[in-house]
Order: structure tokens, then C-alpha cells, then sequence
């Protein structure tokens, strides 16, 4: 073949007396962060590489050159010429208790690349504002057909909490209920879905004087579940302060990426579904396969943090090593309407009492 295609085998494989019996085969393609868990971190498989003459000399090696990766869920990488390094070093397959050094290594380093759109997005609530901040519009692109039917320039509309349960089509009529109730505007045209298949919530659960909490929760819209799914979050301040999480397994990344704690499933709960027919399909939307666990932060380091002014929402969010989309407002402190009604009544106060010692004079 001049333009092989290489396949990582599937687990079964793993004992075949032909092709497995190798550590670290047979990954069925996917490879973990090595800070997630060192062991899932490689994966390898051996092939037969034959020589057609005229090129017969047997120490003259060159190595396959314009290595691609194609990948299902992170499919945009851009590969480098592969370079010589030392022999790498493997357990002689005879299964003896010795290690072989290849004849020769070459190292090809792959970065990811951004995609053009993201995939993912996040949504902010917190307990002190009844409007969720949705996923921006067209968060994760939209296409032309459907931007004659939307608006994709109108930012989304403010939900009830419960509406991020159901699918974006289905969100249409609440968003509506929910803008009468609180004398939000309508616009004529509706602003066009997020299009994510997956998206996050990031919720500000409580706020105390020496901590607060937040509630973190993953949702799938595709079809195709996550095994291992992974999410870096980006904290600033709060980082510092960040003390547990409690349904999922949080590890500080100290030195890789600054701010950043890294969540991943607890062992059984590392499976994201995806999304399911609900339980009488003509009466109830679609069901997402989610996630979700509480954090909490202390308010050591930064006992001012200022919660309310969107100092506990995260500032970057990776799902599965992609950088999901992030709203770019907070939810609004319902007080904060109330503070100035209130504001509002003492001034006709203080007006009524100027106007009374007026007609004293
Ligand atoms: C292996 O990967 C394929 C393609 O990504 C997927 O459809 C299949 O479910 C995977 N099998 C296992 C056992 O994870
Ligand atoms: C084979 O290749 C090696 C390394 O490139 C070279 O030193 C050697 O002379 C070659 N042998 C023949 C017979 O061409
Ligand atoms: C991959 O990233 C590293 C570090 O940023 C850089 O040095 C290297 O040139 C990149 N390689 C490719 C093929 O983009
Ligand atoms: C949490 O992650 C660490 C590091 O990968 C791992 O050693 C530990 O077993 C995990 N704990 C649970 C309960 O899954
Ligand atoms: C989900 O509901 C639709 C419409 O009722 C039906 O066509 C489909 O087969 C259902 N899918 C599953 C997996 O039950
Ligand atoms: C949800 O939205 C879809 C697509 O518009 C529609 O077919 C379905 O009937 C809606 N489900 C409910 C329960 O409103």
C-alpha cells in the first residue's frame, strides 16, 4: 500500500495469539490524557513493513512520511515529518522477562487543531437568579438553511432552569412563557439554536461567608455515548480555593495548565449516554444523557471573591480536550431589581416629603 491506513484493534483483540498479547493494544482507537490515567495512555500494534526492490537495502530506512490522524470525536489534528529519536524500548514478545530495543524509532508529533466551530457549550445559573443563561447563539455554528427561519445574530433567550432539560426545539414555547412572566423582550425572530452536541451547566449552588458551592452538570444531545469523558474547567481566583468535588473525580493541574482542575468520571459513572426517547415519546421530548456533581471552593485565598459579579463562573471549558463556547454574560441578580425598586420608592418618598415641606413655607 503506498497510503496505508492503520486501525487500532478493538479490545477483543487483546489475547489474539497473532496480533494482540502486546501491552497497551488493542485501545479500540481512543487514548486517555496521561494525566487522566497513565496506563490508557498509549496504545500499540505491530505491523509487517516489507521492502520492494529496487529499494532492497535492508539498513536504509525511511519512515512513512505525512502521518494524519483521523479521529470520530476530535478529528482535526496537524501531524509533523517524523523525526529520529533513540530505540524505544519493549518487553521481548516472547514473554520472557527481558526488553528488546527496536532496530530504529521515529517520533511523529500530532497537534489538535481547532476546529472551526466549537462543539460544546456552556450554559451559567446560579441560585440567586431565576433566568438561566442559555448557550450563546449558533454556540457551535449554524447553518445557512436554517439562519432563514432564525435569527443568528440575536442572543439566546433567557430560560426557566428546567428548560435546559429538553432539547433546544422544545425549549421554544417555555422561552416564550417565560419572557411574558418576566417582561423580557421578544424578538420577531428568534434567535437560532446552539447546534452543540454537547453542552454544560456551570451552577452557583450556594454562597457562604468562608465557601460557596457550584453544581457542574454534562449533557449529551448526539446519539453516540462518551466513554471516559474528561472536563477541564479554568477557574482564576477560585482556583486557589478549590476544595472537593463530589460525584466526580476532580485533580488539580498545577503545573500543566494554570487554574485549571480536571473532572472525570468515578469509576462507573465514567460513561456519558447519549440522548434517549422519553418515556411516552408523544408526550415527552427527548431525554440527554447527562452527569453532575457538586464542587466546593473554601474562600481562603480571596475572602472578597465576588460571587454574585461572576467571579465563581469558570473562564475556559475543555470537554474531551475541546474548548467549548462560553456566554458571554452572567445571570443578573434578581435583588438587584428589587434593590432598585426599593431605591425607587424612597425617592418618591423623599420627593413627597419635598414637596410637603414645600408647602410649608
Ligand atoms: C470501538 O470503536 C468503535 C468506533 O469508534 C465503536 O463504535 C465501538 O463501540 C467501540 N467498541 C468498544 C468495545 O468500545
Ligand atoms: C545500505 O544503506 C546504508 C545506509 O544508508 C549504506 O551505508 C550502505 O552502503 C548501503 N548498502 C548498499 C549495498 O547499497
Ligand atoms: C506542535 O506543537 C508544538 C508545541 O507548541 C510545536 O513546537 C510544534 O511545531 C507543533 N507541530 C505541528 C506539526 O504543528
Ligand atoms: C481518581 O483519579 C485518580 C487519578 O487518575 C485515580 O488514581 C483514582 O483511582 C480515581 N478515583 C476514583 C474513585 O475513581
Ligand atoms: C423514539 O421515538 C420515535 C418516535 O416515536 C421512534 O420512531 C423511535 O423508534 C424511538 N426510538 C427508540 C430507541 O425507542
Ligand atoms: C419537541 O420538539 C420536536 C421538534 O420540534 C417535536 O417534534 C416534538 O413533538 C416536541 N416534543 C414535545 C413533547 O413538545
Amino acid at each position: 500500500e503506498k497510503r496505508p491506513v492503520i486501525t487500532d484493534l478493538p479490545a477483543d483483540r487483546k489475547d489474539d495469539p497473532k496480533v494482540g498479547k502486546l501491552p497497551s493494544c488493542c485501545r479500540n482507537g481512543t487514548i486517555l490524557p496521561g494525566l487522566m490515567d497513565k496506563s490508557q495512555s498509549q496504545s500499540i500494534f505491530q505491523l509487517q513493513v516489507f521492502k520492494l526492490p529496487p529499494d532492497d537495502n535492508r539498513t536504509a530506512l525511511t519512515p512513512p512520511q505525512k502521518w494524519k490522524i483521523n479521529g470520530a470525536l476530535n478529528p482535526s489534528y496537524k501531524c509533523g515529518p517524523p523525526i529520529r529519536i533513540d530505540p524505544t524500548q519493549f518487553p521481548d514478545p516472547s514473554g520472557l522477562q527481558a526488553t528488546s530495543a527496536s532496530v530504529a524509532s521515529w517520533q511523529v508529533v500530532c497537534n489538535i487543531t481547532k476546529p472551526a466551530v466549537p462543539r460544546c457549550c456552556v450554559s451559567f445559573s446560579a441560585y440567586y437568579s431565576d433566568s438561566v443563561v442559555p448557550c450563546s447563539t449558533c454556540a457551535c455554528g449554524c447553518k445557512i438553511t436554517e439562519t432563514g427561519k432564525c435569527s443568528p445574530r440575536e442572543p439566546a433567550m433567557l430560560l426557566p432552569a428546567e428548560a435546559l432539560l429538553v432539547p433546544f426545539a422544545n425549549r421554544t414555547e417555555k422561552a416564550k412563557a417565560w419572557a411574558k412572566i418576566k417582561h423580557y423582550d421578544v424578538p420577531k425572530k428568534l434567535p437560532c439554536p446552539d447546534n452543540c452536541g454537547v453542552s454544560l451547566n456551570w451552577h452557583i449552588d450556594s454562597d457562604y461567608s468562608n465557601g460557596w458551592t457550584a453544581r457542574l452538570t454534562l449533557f449529551n444531545w448526539g446519539n453516540d455515548p462518551f466513554q471516559d469523558w474528561y472536563t477541564a474547567v479554568k477557574m482564576n481566583k477560585a482556583y486557589e480555593d478549590y476544595e472537593n468535588v463530589y460525584s466526580f473525580n476532580g485533580t488539580r493541574m498545577e503545573k500543566e495548565v494554570k487554574s485549571t482542575i480536571m473532572f472525570t468520571g468515578l469509576k462507573g459513572l465514567n460513561y456519558l449516554i447519549g440522548i434517549k426517547n422519553g418515556t411516552d415519546p408523544e408526550k415527552n421530548p427527548m431525554v440527554p444523557g447527562k452527569q453532575q456533581s457538586m464542587i466546593s471552593f473554601k474562600k481562603k485565598h480571596f475572602h472578597n471573591i465576588d460571587i454574585k459579579g461572576g467571579e465563581g463562573f469558570p473562564t475556559r471549558v475543555l470537554f474531551n480536550g475541546e474548548e467549548c463556547a462560553i456566554p458571554k454574560r452572567f445571570p443578573k441578580n434578581n435583588a438587584q431589581h428589587l434593590n432598585s425598586n426599593a431605591l425607587m420608592v424612597l425617592c418618591i418618598a423623599i420627593l413627597t416629603f419635598l414637596f410637603m415641606t414645600d408647602r410649608f413655607h
